[in-house]
């Protein structure tokens, strides 16, 4: 990878601000004391609160997405934990109360010095959370850094929200490649939102305008396009996945719709958000013991 890479990656770290300010205006436990000492610190200046009111569907989507993910994760009696690209996630915080998790969070290392500052200050140390700097994309694999933490013989889950829509094909297929390492080695299952379609994106986009220009604001910021890394259909999606060698199952989020805060916080139409969630689902994914 070389430095050009590096500094185009760090530019996404700016969106992990974004998305963080978007769960203010839920219930997420922990969202609110960090997005307060985020914006206390005079870190971001996007006028987030103002921007973030008004995009109305990137709070339902980022909502949805820890919550959905939340409800498969409780679906695996698996205890040690690796979160890629954890940005100001607060899952960490959470899960990390159950002594009998091992959950390592990490990030690019400005993003993860950052978060583990928050969390110093927030909650003091856990013994059993852990912060780790880690490209998901870099070959030769950074995960391996996560080896002395995770009990051998047992299975890893490994977790990401927001990631890979912001990655080239080709760096979506280097993270595949590390994760179908850690689980060959580990066993477990990766499980993450971000398999979505360009499709679903445009559609909120007309019925948000909010989401529109804060999707654009996000390109402007990390010269990337915040839609078009996406896949152009669900069933490219699924085939991707499938030819990186996982086997799938899909939750729909719609699962999630009842228990979405911001709904009533932001005085969303739930019909709106039902059908931007109609498409997206949370991936569950495992080996597959049987390529073709
Ligand atoms: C949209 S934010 C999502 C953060 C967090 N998952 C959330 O949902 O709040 C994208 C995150 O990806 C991280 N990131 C970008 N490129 C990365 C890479 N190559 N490896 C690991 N993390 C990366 C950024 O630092 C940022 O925290």
């Amino acid at each position: 990878m070389n430095k050009q890479q590096i500094n185009d990656f760090d530019k996404i770290v700016l969106t992990g601000f974004m998305v963080s300010l978007a769960r203010q205006f839920t219930d997420i436990v922990y969202a609110q004391e960090l997005a307060q000492l985020i914006e206390k610190e005079g870190l971001v200046k996007l006028s987030q609160p103002q921007n973030q009111d008004k995009s109305v569907l990137l709070t339902a989507r980022v909502e949805a997405r820890y919550k959905a993910i939340n409800q498969v994760i409780a679906q695996y009696q698996i205890t040690q934990v690796l979160e890629l690209a954890s940005g100001l996630l607060p899952r960490g915080l959470l899960m990390s109360k159950n002594p009998n998790i091992t959950f390592i969070e990490s990030d690019l290392p400005e993003m993860i010095r950052y978060k583990q500052q928050l969390i110093q200050q927030l909650v003091g140390e856990r013994s059993n959370l852990h912060f780790i700097e880690i490209d998901a994309t870099s070959r030769p694999s950074e995960f391996i850094k996560s080896t002395p933490l995770l009990k051998a013989g047992q299975p890893v889950m490994i977790l990401c929200e927001g990631l890979l829509t912001h990655l080239t094909l080709v760096e979506k297929e280097l993270v595949c490649t590390n994760i179908r390492e850690m689980l060959h080695r580990y066993s477990g299952v990766w499980i993450t939102s971000d398999f979505i379609d360009t499709g679903s994106l445009m559609r909120s986009q007309q019925d948000d305008s909010g989401l529109k220009k804060l999707l654009q604001a996000g390109t402007n910021l990390t010269g990337r396009s915040l839609v078009n890394n996406n896949f152009g259909t669900l069933e490219q999606a699924r085939q991707f996945v499938y030819e990186q060698g996982f086997r799938a199952t899909e939750y729909n989020m719609l699962k999630v719709i009842d228990e979405l805060s911001c709904l009533e916080i932001l005085g969303i139409d739930p019909e709106v958000v039902r059908r931007m969630l109609t498409t997206q689902s949370v991936f569950a994914l495992t080996l597959d013991s049987h390529p073709s």
